[in-house]
């Protein structure tokens, strides 16, 4: 098929690849000249594990493609994503304009049949508003408007992508739907020959329904996650007043199926473009509808609240920050992704900077982008460059390669013994052996 993609933030350039590595002629389309042609060089705007190698292989094959211009994937495609942003407003809406943007031009440029799929994270009734923008363009009425949410998580996204645990597709007739089941027919048959291999039949569910339905799962599954971890942190936050440990309490919950163990790590909260945005996209909708959504806001309220903890601790073990030095490892929003986007390590960093403790930070491939936001910080080359003569040593992101640290090194360089971490990523009774004032959420 030959399909489109506008947009090439981290689901854009995820879709296009990811369908042109099943055999489709792509072309990712984005106004951003500078990052079109870093993309026409190789090169990746983004780090996601295995992007780099999928975009050059696909480029190579001459089935991915790259363009500024919107027109041009309108000419060539039958099959069009919208995959631009859609920040929140300052109250919290969802911005619509890029959509509405892009929608536009699309419809000045359709000649023939188009299929114009969301794939955006957008406010249910989005689709409702871009039929009523294409009927108002005198162009060619020939079309029809679908909505694709994606699930696929930062760090993991080309796995997520070509392995699904569901695919939505939501739509106004059978004709999208037929479009849109081919499309993804490899990916389903492919997972069907990998896991069969394995003697393993795992189905993919493809679920088929109205627009509004598709769009609100999306704004749905992103906001129950986030539930599932503001919960978790409320009980992190009573399981240290009343001396429980919140990692055993959600290893005892998620062994029930209906609860299940993921999304109950507590810690200093969640951050990134998606959450946090969502979150207050679908209050902020669902009150449009006469809705007060007041569960999702206590969800926002116990997240925001996150780094104020992790901060409470420190000063716990500290006293006085004025002049102190903490040393902060990690600050992308999760590990696995330079995105610090929404990263709860910026809070963390200005109320510390607040108190007028001075900071040296480390992440293993997010400081170049925490470079364009943080002031003030000084940057380790490593953890332990960090931890040498620093007070205090902060986990705010759980990279793998701080689980793993030479431990009696770090004690050795730090002034103080001290460990505030903010992801539970060690035992605290192990801490406690090797010497040091260990501080973690909810143990
Ligand atoms: C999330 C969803 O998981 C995806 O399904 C969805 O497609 C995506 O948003 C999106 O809407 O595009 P992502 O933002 O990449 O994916 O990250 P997650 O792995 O879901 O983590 C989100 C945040 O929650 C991170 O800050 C993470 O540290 C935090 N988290 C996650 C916890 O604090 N505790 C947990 O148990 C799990």
């Amino acid at each position: 098929m030959n399909i489109s993609i506008i947009g090439t933030g981290h689901v854009g350039l995820v879709t296009g690849a990811c369908f042109a590595e099943v055999g489709n002629q792509v072309i990712c389309v984005d106004n951003d000249e500078k990052k079109i042609a870093t993309l026409k060089k190789g090169k990746m705007p983004i780090y996601e594990p295995h992007l780099e190698e999928l975009v050059k292989k696909n480029v190579d094959e001459e089935r991915l493609f790259f363009s500024t211009l919107i027109e041009e994937g309108v000419s060539k495609s039958s099959v069009i994503f919208i995959a631009v942003g859609t920040p929140p407003k300052e109250n919290g809406e969802a911005d619509l304009s890029s959509v509405e943007k892009v929608c536009s031009q699309i419809a000045r440029n359709m000649k023939n049949y188009k299929l114009v799929v969301e794939k955006s994270t957008v406010p249910v009734q989005t689709g409702q508003w871009i039929k009523r923008l294409f009927n108002l363009h005198d162009s060619h009425r020939d079309f029809d408007i679908a909505s694709n949410p994606e699930f696929l998580r930062e760090g993991s996204a080309i796995h997520d992508f070509l392995n699904p645990d569901r695919i939505v597709i939501g739509v106004e007739n059978e004709k999208a739907a037929n479009i849109l089941k081919e499309l993804y027919s490899p990916i389903i048959k492919r997972s069907f020959d990998s896991s069969l291999k394995s003697s393993l039949v795992n189905h993919i569910p493809l679920l088929i329904t109205d627009l509004q339905s598709a769009e609100l799962i999306k704004h749905a599954s992103n906001s129950f996650l986030a539930a599932k971890i503001s919960f978790i942190n409320a009980v992190a936050d009573i399981c240290e007043r009343v001396g429980a440990d919140v990692e055993k309490v959600a290893q005892g919950m998620g062994y029930d199926p209906r609860i299940g163990p993921a999304f109950l790590k507590a810690g200093v909260g969640f951050g990134g473009f998606c959450f946090p945005k969502d979150l207050q996209a679908f209050i902020q909708i669902a009150g449009k509808f006469n809705y007060d959504f007041c569960l999702l806001k206590e969800v926002e309220k116990i997240n925001k609240d996150r780094p104020r903890r992790l901060v409470e601790k420190i000063k716990e073990a500290l006293w006085v920050l004025k002049d102190k030095t903490i040393g902060i490892l990690g600050l992308a929003f999760k590990p696995d992704t330079d995105d610090m986007r929404f990263a709860p390590s910026i809070e963390v960093i200005n109320l510390l900077q607040k108190e007028k403790a001075k900071l040296k930070v480390y992440d293993p491939v997010a400081m170049d982008k925490a470079k364009m936001i943080l002031e003030d910080v000084e940057y380790g080359k490593d953890p332990y460059q960090v931890a040498d003569a620093s007070n205090a040593l902060v986990i705010v992101t759980e990279w793998n390669e701080f689980r793993d640290l030479d431990l009696a090194k770090i004690k050795g360089l730090l002034a103080n013994p001290i460990i505030v971490d903010g992801r539970n990523i060690f035992d605290p009774v192990k801490m406690k052996k090797l010497g040091f004032i260990y501080k973690a959420m909810g143990r």
